[in-house]
């Protein structure tokens, strides 16, 4: 049974996003204030979205808490939502989600090699479909900043379109993750935005056909909000994301979840130091947690108007 009857299987969402030729975004939370503005944003848009928790997230809130906060979340929304475990890295992990009441969950087994990833992912697959739950699975690995120093060091990581096929088949997920240059937080790119390969996403696509691919590591860190973050007190260096233009053309060619983890850590973290600084008597944290909130509000919205 799912945290809240309302739920839905991440799926279900996404194969109506590829039908449309749109993307869903699912936003990573790690508190009630996210989770409110990510609910909050995806009424304003009118679109379904996907809330999504880490395993550290699902720690640092409690399983029980994350629980009651979701199915609140759920009873005010105007819009269909999906709970996902983002990047469970083992069985055990995934079926504690799914017991929990989460929709869908993520086996990321991408760092074994293919036939282990595939005995794994395979394991969760089997599980989920007992209790109704969408399964999204990595194939290749997400660069890591150093990795783009060439692109020929960068492809070794990109997902290889000759497997993906066969991975979806044999595995039975209901979607996939794929590595085509992006990588996780604030510094995606050394010297400025990083290239997506939208070739190699091409080829995965002519292979699997009409089927949900994931874009991890897909914030676009924008330069407006990192500034107000560096400007009251943050230091963050060579922080770039990945373009709004990049983005559109990966879901013209496939993609249907984006997942967005940084842009809110970035639009909360500039605001709250802001608001600090410009109240420094200021002792209630209802109010600067609720300026983050407003900023994440804001970043949501713009995110999902770049993937409509
Ligand atoms: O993909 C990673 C997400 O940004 C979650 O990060 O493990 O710090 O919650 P976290
Ligand atoms: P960002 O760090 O680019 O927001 O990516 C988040 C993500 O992929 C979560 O799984
Ligand atoms: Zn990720």
């Amino acid at each position: 049974m799912f945290v809240n009857e309302k739920l839905v299987p991440a799926e279900k969402i996404l194969n109506e996003a590829l039908s449309k030729k749109i993307a869903i975004g699912a936003f990573n939370f790690t508190n009630m204030e996210a989770i409110q503005a990510i609910v909050t944003a995806a009424n304003k848009m009118q679109t379904p979205v996907i809330l999504q928790a880490s395993s550290s997230a699902i720690t640092y809130m409690g399983f029980g808490y994350l629980k009651a906060m979701i199915s609140a979340a759920v009873d005010e929304s105007k819009v269909p939502l999906a709970l996902h475990l983002d990047h469970g890295k083992d069985f055990e992990i995934c079926k504690q989600a799914i017991d929990n009441g989460f929709s869908s969950v993520m086996i990321d087994a991408s760092s074994l090699d293919y036939e282990d990833n595939i005995k794994v992912t395979k394991e969760v697959v089997n599980y989920a479909k007992n209790f109704g739950v969408s399964v999204e699975a990595e194939l290749g690995t997400l660069a890591g900043v150093e990795d783009e120093v060439s692109v020929s060091e960068g492809k070794a990581f990109y997902t290889d379109p000759s497997q993906a096929l066969d991975f979806v088949e044999k595995t039975g997920i209901s979607s996939l993750a794929v590595a085509i240059g992006t990588s996780h937080g604030p510094n995606k790119g050394r010297l400025g935005n990083p290239k997506l390969s939208i070739e190699t996403l091409k080829e995965i696509k002519k292979k699997v056909g009409e089927f949900p691919l994931v874009l991890h590591g897909a914030s676009s860190v924008y330069a407006d909000l990192v500034e107000i973050c560096n400007q009251y007190g943050a230091d963050l260096k060579n922080a770039f994301g990945i373009t709004d233009s990049d983005i559109k053309e990966a879901i013209k060619n496939g993609i249907a979840k984006v997942n967005v983890d940084t842009d809110i850590r970035i639009a909360f973290l500039g605001t709250v130091r802001k608001y600090l600084a410009e109240n420094k008597s200021n002792i209630d944290m209802r109010k600067y947690l609720g300026a983050g909130r407003e900023a994440a509000v804001e970043v949501v919205k713009r995110r999902i108007k770049t993937f409509l």
